[in-house]
């Protein structure tokens, strides 16, 4: 078929960095909050300055030492910080090596086809996935030289996925589209298999470089895998389609941002942004589906319902009540997205498990606390979405190292947070009965209530918070740490002297200490950080923030076992380098110190991309880092010109593709030390 008469772009609300904001909900602002604290603490001081500083000051009723019950050195930073960058290149401090690893298109398992744009959808099922992000090293006997690199591939820009669309007038979201309105079947094929999860065995030679390992582990997972539902969901009326009429089934994951690792050592991968891919022509669409955000529509993200040859693994995108029962359409098929995947890493045959019971909603990630035997296992998960919940779920049956699994995620409580004014806060169960969640209020049972997260969470009345992405632990005092990236739908005019984060643009940190365990109901909450410039940001003293140290829209977050706080940056790529944002260059990584908030520039990258996702070998002295979308700042006519932001990583006149850093020391040293 001759193509492309036309070129598709979707609705622009669906776009990569731009969540819909679908609570209409009356539930407090987190704003509200910070701002009422910083406003009452300004009054008593009399100044913005104080306000700031005594927003800023650790009020956690517990010292980092005094939580661990041990004298533990707070890390150090040893490095030289760098400054802020606009190159298209990737900066390490004085003394440190990078190396790009791992760029899409790099073939990982069974015939092993070569990298090109012209690839095939089903190569592509053999090769590296695009747009990189969350991340985890899982060590091969133990070894920090050999193991298995799991890596999650959020969205593709199908621009840069095809040889055909060169020459194209193709912004980031457009893709190739025939005149009528149907795309290329093995387009769509290379795209959904450009999605999901890879699993590559990678290794240390003696020279200190890291190569990918033909390995029988290694796999592509892609939104075509199988996959099965388990807990409270499965098997029940929400998820029955065409393709598993019993529920209990379903097809591929998909924009899996952010990720975690249990304490059995699996995999889980997030589902974020999913509802932008499907389409729905019903003229009534239920909260299931409006309450994140599929409105009546015929478009999809990249408009997968419309594949030529209408097979039934890409017209399932499409949501309309089609067929005479949800047995013989695709009306349901949302309702199996929204989820936390688990994959064995370790086990090539495995299927991926959807663990219901973990909520459903846009999750970035998720972060385990430290098991305990014996106890509850405890994980929490951020909804990143304006004015979205931070989560919690508490496992029924207690932690046994000898006997866990994946099973201990389908039996326990799902929590949203409240964050009170007075810096304390709570956990509000979402189960049957509790907090009015009952079916006279139109809450049916266990299964209703976690199809319907985000409506549960509004009726229990969780606080609204600016886009919570990555969540971390410190591991010596159990903090939980939050990244906020920005919520710029805040409203202008909610401003005074001492609510100066309306219109956040920079976003913040918080944390937390739980009242007891991990599995307690009650927590003191205060914040680490505020994102901005020279004028704007302010760390753990309330102090400005150094050149060294300023920053915007933190994302991915991870604490390493000295407890280095490394936070990385998503400044969007509509507003990156511009206005207000030109101070901070591209997208960065900084590491910060939990006890006296000093924070250093790490590492900057190349132009044009996001800088998330994080892993490190056991013995600390191999960091990776992904680098995701370079080059995604190319307007659609420069893209037709082949004048690409970024060249990165190849150089030269080469398209930029998403890829690993790989991070060590010249000295060999413990990296961020
Ligand atoms: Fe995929 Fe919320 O970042
Ligand atoms: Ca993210
Ligand atoms: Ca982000």
């Amino acid at each position: 078929m001759k193509q492309p008469q036309y070129i598709g772009t979707t609705d622009p609300t669906l776009a990569a960095g731009d969540e819909p904001a679908s609570n209409v909900s009356p539930n407090a602002y987190f704003g509200d909050i910070l701002d009422a604290r910083v406003s009452r603490r300004a009054l008593l001081r009399g100044s913005l300055a104080a306000a700031m500083a005594g927003a800023m000051a650790t009020t956690l009723p517990f010292g980092r030492v005094l939580a661990a019950g041990t004298d533990v050195p707070a890390p150090s930073l040893g490095f030289k910080a760098i400054p802020v960058s606009a190159a298209d290149s990737v900066v390490v401090p004085e003394g440190y090596r990078v190396q790009a690893f791992i760029p899409w298109g790099t073939p990982i398992s069974g015939d092993m086809p070569a990298f090109s744009l012209d690839t095939s959808g089903e190569d592509q099922a053999q090769q590296i996935g695009s747009h990189h992000d969350g991340m985890h090293f899982f060590p091969l006997d133990g070894s920090s030289r050999d193991g298995l690199l799991v890596l999650n591939h959020e969205y593709v820009e199908p621009r840069y996925l095809h040889g055909a669309a060169r020459g194209l007038a193709l912004d980031s979201e457009g893709f190739p589209q025939h005149e009528d309105g149907s795309r290329d079947r093995d387009q769509v094929l290379k795209e959904l298999n450009a999605h999901g999860v890879s699993i590559v065995r990678v290794r240390q030679g003696a020279d200190g470089h890291w190569q990918v390992v033909e390995d029988a582990h290694n796999r592509r997972i892609t939104g075509l895998t199988p996959m099965r539902l388990a807990g409270p969901v499965a098997g029940t009326e929400h998820v029955v389609t065409k393709f598993s009429p019993d529920g209990s089934m379903t097809r591929g994951t998909l924009n899996n941002c952010s990720s975690g690792v249990t304490p059995w050592n699996t995999y889980l991968t997030a589902e974020e942004n999913w509802a932008g891919y499907f389409a729905n022509e019903d003229p009534e669409i239920d909260r299931r589906q409006a309450r994140y955000g599929i409105q009546t529509r015929d478009t999809g993200r990249y408009q997968w319902h419309r594949a030529a040859g209408g097979a039934d693994e890409t017209r399932r995108f499409d949501a309309s009540s089609r067929g005479a029962s949800a047995r013989e359409d695709y009306r349901n098929e949302p309702h199996a997205f929204g989820y936390m995947v688990e994959i064995d890493p370790m086990d090539p045959q495995s299927t991926p498990v959807k663990r219901t019971h973990l909520g459903r909603f846009a999750h970035e990630g998720v972060i385990f606390a430290p098991a305990v035997e014996g106890q509850p296992v405890v994980c929490y998960s951020g909804d990143d979405s304006r004015f979205e919940y931070i989560y919690k779920f508490v496992s029924a049956r207690p932690f046994h190292a000898a006997s866990a699994d994946g099973s201990l995620l389908d039996e326990g409580t799902l929590y949203v947070a409240r964050f009170n004014e007075d810096g304390s806060g709570e956990w509000l169960a979402l189960a049957p009965g509790k907090h009015g969640l009952t079916p006279e209020n139109g809450f049916t049972d266990l299964a209703d209530i976690l199809v319907n997260t985000r409506s549960a969470a509004d009726h229990v009345g969780a606080t609204k918070m600016d886009r919570p992405e990555w969540g971390a632990v410190d591991p010596v005092t159990g903090q939980v740490y939050f990244t906020l990236t920005n919520n710029t739908r805040r409203e202008p005019g909610q401003e005074d002297a001492a609510n100066p984060r309306s219109d956040n643009g920079f976003g913040h940190i918080i944390r937390w200490q739980e009242d007891g365990s991990h599995a307690g109901t009650r927590f003191a909450w205060d914040l680490f950080m505020l994102g901005g410039d020279r004028e704007h940001g302010r760390n753990l003293a309330g102090d400005t923030l150094s050149e060294d140290a300023i920053f915007a829209s933190p994302d991915g977050l991870w604490i390493d076992p000295d407890c280095r706080v490394w936070i990385q940056t998503d400044i969007s790529e509509s507003v990156m380098n511009n206005g207000i944002f030109d101070v901070f260059g591209n997208n960065q990584m900084l590491a910060a110190n939990p006890e006296t908030g000093e924070i250093k520039r790490f590492l900057t990258g190349p132009v044009g991309q996001e800088i998330t996702g994080i892993a490190m070998t056991p013995d600390q002295r191999t960091m990776f880092v992904n680098v995701q979308h370079p080059g995604a700042t190319t307007d659609a006519e420069a893209f037709a010109a082949g004048d690409f932001a970024s060249h990165w990583p190849e150089g030269g006149d080469a398209i930029p593709r998403s890829a690993t850093l790989v991070i060590t020391r010249e000295d060999g040293g413990i990296v961020g030390a």
